[in-house]
């Protein structure tokens, strides 16, 4: 569950199993191992972790020497309220201590009698370097460059669930990249809560590990250079980018290092200042637009893309009319939209005049409308334009079409075979939808 983070979480997961012997099984019921790796951020992926659960149960009633294991963020916030609600799991594990995974098995495996879980939540200042990996992504290698986030927004679980930001050092994060590269991938995520402030942490081996300023010390911008160096790595993409962090260099970088990809992932969050102010965001909306200004004249053909929240304590309706107007003026490529969800032990949960759930609703439902139409007009204005595409797999809808992302991350559907897969390919677009396109090959490249 949850984000690209927890994706790559779970790879590393997948490669401490396979060195501990264990392969793949077709169905959970004839697991040895079952592990969730779960998400905090909002109300409604904790509850999935609860209601997963209660389907484990009667898997652990069947098979008692079953392992199970409740991993990631929900793990290290909730941990005591996953071992009263599911007593029968075994290990419960957050996203800093992987590292401990495989001595946490053993002492299970050890002890057959039903016990109290194994609970690992203590480490949250390492980064463990050197953990096994079985990459399960078909274009884009997963790559950490920092851990946890110091931002502290007040809605924000990440914080309490990720600890706080450390860097990982330049030359392991470009020796992974290039394992990546070796392994045949042609395109890398570079992963972090704010991957702008790279360098600026605690870091663990950056060449100055103590405070950098963006502009002055080793940042992202000089991260991106290195890795982009990489021999045969065709695209680079990050996220996620926080406005506040973001600097000259790096706009300058993503314009002119010709592997990494013209796509800012850019929360706003709220277009109100005083709603951002609230949120801790550190930036005021007219400073969010100039932003996006500065980037979009500098990187030609910029995809911006955004996350978003409605019914933030305190919201007026003309609060959120402002984070409306602001989506008419910035006009997103495409954006992630949330209502608010109360998470325990953050500022804002704490906060006065909870918005209604209907109004909420309503917001929700207003803000992607707009968004929709957006995104159906700047696709429109697409149509029979030629883009490279990585073409990722068959489409499994349409026998005979394969599909991929566009520099800018829209997806493109077009007739072709499997042996394209892992290819780049010129495509030339023909039909616009919401959720991108249908296209043609125009030439190979
Ligand atoms: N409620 C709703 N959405 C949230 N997000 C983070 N915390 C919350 C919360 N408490 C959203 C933000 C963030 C995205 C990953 O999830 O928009 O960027
Ligand atoms: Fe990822 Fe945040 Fe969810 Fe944790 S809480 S899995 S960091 S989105």
């Amino acid at each position: 569950m949850g984000c690209q983070m927890n994706e790559r979480d779970s790879e590393t997961v997948a490669g401490i199993l396979h060195c501990l012997g264990y392969q793949p099984a077709q169905t959970p019921a004839e697991a040895d191992f079952i592990a969730l790796n779960t998400c905090a951020v909002r109300a409604k992926p904790e509850h999935k972790v609860f209601s997963k659960l209660g389907e484990l149960r009667r898997i652990k009633q069947e098979r008692p020497q079953t392992i199970i294991a409740v991993l990631g963020c929900v793990a290290q916030v909730a941990a005591q309220e996953i071992a009263r609600r599911a007593p029968y799991v075994d290990i419960i594990i957050g996203p800093r201590n992987y590292a401990q995974l495989a001595q946490a098995i053993k002492t299970v495996q050890r002890t057959s009698a039903p016990n109290d879980p194994v609970i690992v939540t203590d480490s949250h200042k390492t980064i463990p370097e050197a953990l096994p990996v079985r990459r399960t992504t078909p274009v884009s290698a997963f790559v950490n460059v920092t851990y946890g986030c110091n931002n502290f927004c007040t809605y924000c679980v990440v914080p309490y669930a990720r600890g706080r930001e450390q860097s990982r050092p330049v030359q392991e994060i470009v020796a992974e990249v290039e394992q990546a590269v070796a392994e045949g991938y042609k395109e890398v995520t570079l992963l972090g809560q704010n991957v702008n402030s790279y360098g600026s942490g605690a870091g663990q081996g950056c060449p100055s590990p103590t405070v950098m300023s963006q502009e002055e010390g080793y940042g992202f911008a000089d991260l991106l250079a290195e890795v982009s160096r990489v021999e045969e790595l065709e695209r680079i993409r990050f996220t996620t980018s926080h406005p506040k962090d973001i600097s000259v260099s790096l706009l300058a970088a993503i314009a002119g290092l010709p592997n990494v990809c013209e796509h800012l992932h850019l929360p706003i969050q709220a277009g109100d200042d005083e709603v951002l102010a609230r949120m801790g965001r550190g930036y005021t909306y007219e400073q969010y637009r100039h932003l996006v200004e500065a980037a979009r004249e500098r990187i030609p053909g910029l995809s911006i893309t955004t996350d978003v929240m409605v019914g933030f304590p305190g919201e007026t309706e003309e609060q959120f009319h402002n984070t409306l107007r602001a989506f008419e003026e910035i006009r997103f490529d495409q954006a992630f939209m949330f209502k608010y969800s109360d998470r325990p032990g953050t500022r804002a949960a704490e906060m006065p005049d909870k918005v209604p759930e209907a109004v909420k609703q309503a917001r929700l439902e207003q803000l992607v409308a707009l968004q929709n139409e957006t995104a159906r007009q700047i696709n429109q204005k697409l149509v029979g334009k030629s883009f490279e595409v990585l073409v990722a797999g068959a489409d499994a809808k349409s026998p005979g079409k394969v599909r991929g992302r566009t520099r800018t991350n829209r997806l493109v559907i077009f007739p072709g075979q499997e042996r394209l897969i892992g290819k780049l390919v010129q495509v030339q677009t023909q039909e616009a939808y919401l959720w991108g396109f249908l296209g043609e090959i125009a030439a190979q490249s």
